[in-house]
């Protein structure tokens, strides 16, 4: 990895200690330079003539999301954010009274929100699969829970609270072996592992572009296998993600663009398709790589210092680091780390609402650590936590 060319091309590096990857992560110049000037071109010659101008940035997008997942460009909807695709895909999935969801402990709040939503609506029943001795969803466990009214499993694989990596593959394992249709919220490692939908064996996956991808805000996007496409309603339908072809019927669109709707934040969908090129162009393997040595090694660190608790799951953790400081209010210990030109920030229960009331944790501080950061910011965090605490 060429650290000098990755920091030379990361403007947000010379300002402040980005430890925040997970919630937006900084973009690259390439992609800045993809947005703003799309935006240039709306303003010079109007927006519906620079998105035709765009045609083949724009075909890129959904190219370069294909190649990262290992599925057809077909499969692919490109939307606002990591929520509206996941609810695209399960308000579309067809539930009814005594229809079984099985989720992770750790599933995020916005997904378990519309989970209980569709519970009083629709009568379904979710159920938590437990996790293993390392915290982790069980897959064994999950094998165990699959009866005839397990309809969908629904399963976050990097939580938003911590460093865990559920266990995506043999959970599709699982599924697959089971039949049952299986969704996962890739939001949080997207852009930081690997994600081949063939090998982790999910019919639907949800990410959002800001965070590990370093997208713009404002972008997600989601995978739909093609065998899946009818099996889904999408909730919304409008004249781009369907057509009106005589007064009283309509098409869908043959593809995933049926998660779409015509309005869009065109200049961030190209700047997404040139943030999934740059992180293929770096290699997700080599990504993932140097996060976890990063993560795993300041992890120590932390964890050797008096009066810091280091509360990530699991066996493979990513670059999120959840931790508190004894008799420290995190969001203090947050805002003392900003003051110091680092940003991080905090997870609270509303967030991870079962997984937090199992450990009794309210609220943690979070890093997420990302590839472009150096060991000497890491070195200065950690001179700067010693600081805090003592
Ligand atoms: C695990 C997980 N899923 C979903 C989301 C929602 O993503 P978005 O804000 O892009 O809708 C987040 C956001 O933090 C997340 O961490």
């Amino acid at each position: 990895m060429d650290m000098d060319k990755i920091r030379a091309e990361t403007p947000g590096a010379e300002n402040v200690i980005h430890l925040n990857n997970c919630g937006a992560g900084l973009m690259p110049q390439p992609v800045l330079d993809a947005v703003i000037g799309h935006l240039r071109r709306e303003t010079e010659i109007g927006g519906y003539e620079a998105e035709e101008e765009a045609a083949d940035a724009l075909a890129n997008t959904y190219n370069a999301i294909a190649a990262m997942l290992n599925c057809g460009t077909d499969e692919v909807a490109v939307v606002e954010n990591a929520t509206v695709a996941w609810d695209m895909a399960f308000y579309g999935f067809p539930l009814s009274a005594g229809d079984v969801v099985l989720t992770a402990v750790s599933e995020y709040a916005s997904n378990y929100i519309a989970f209980l939503q569709r519970v009083e609506r629709d009568g379904i029943e979710v159920r938590v699969v437990p996790n293993d001795n390392h915290g982790q969803t069980d897959p064994a466990a999950l094998a165990r829970m699959i009866d005839d009214r397990v309809k969908l499993i629904a399963i976050t694989h990097a939580p938003t609270n911590g460093g865990l990596i559920n266990p995506a593959a043999a959970i599709g394992q699982v599924a697959r072996k089971a039949g049952v249709p299986y969704l996962l919220d890739a939001c949080q490692s997207a852009g930081q592992v690997p994600l081949d939908v063939q090998a982790i064996g999910c019919d639907m996956l949800s990410a959002t572009g800001r965070k590990y991808l370093r997208g713009p805000r404002g972008t997600g996007f989601l995978y739909v296998r093609s065998n899946m496409l009818d099996r889904l309603n999408p909730p919304f339908l409008d004249l781009h993600s369907a057509s009106w072809s005589a007064p009283d019927r309509y098409e869908m669109a043959p593809n995933a663009r049926r998660f779409e709707n015509w309005e869009n934040y065109v200049a961030g969908k190209i700047g997404l398709g040139v943030a999934v090129d740059y992180a293929l162009d770096i290699g997700l393997d080599a990504i993932a790589q140097r996060v976890q040595d990063l993560a795993n090694d300041l992890r120590l660190r932390m964890a050797a210092l008096p009066g810091v608790a280091v509360h990530d799951l699991g066996v493979e953790k990513s670059g999120i680091i959840s931790f508190t400081l004894l008799d420290r209010d995190p969001e203090g210990v947050a805002t003392a780390l900003a003051a110091a030109g680092i940003n991080t920030s905090t997870s609270s229960n509303r967030a991870t609402l079962i997984d937090m009331e199992q450990r009794g944790i309210p609220i943690m501080n979070r890093l997420g650590l990302h590839y472009y950061n150096t060991e000497a910011e890491l070195d200065q965090f950690m001179d700067t936590l010693v600081r805090i605490a003592n």
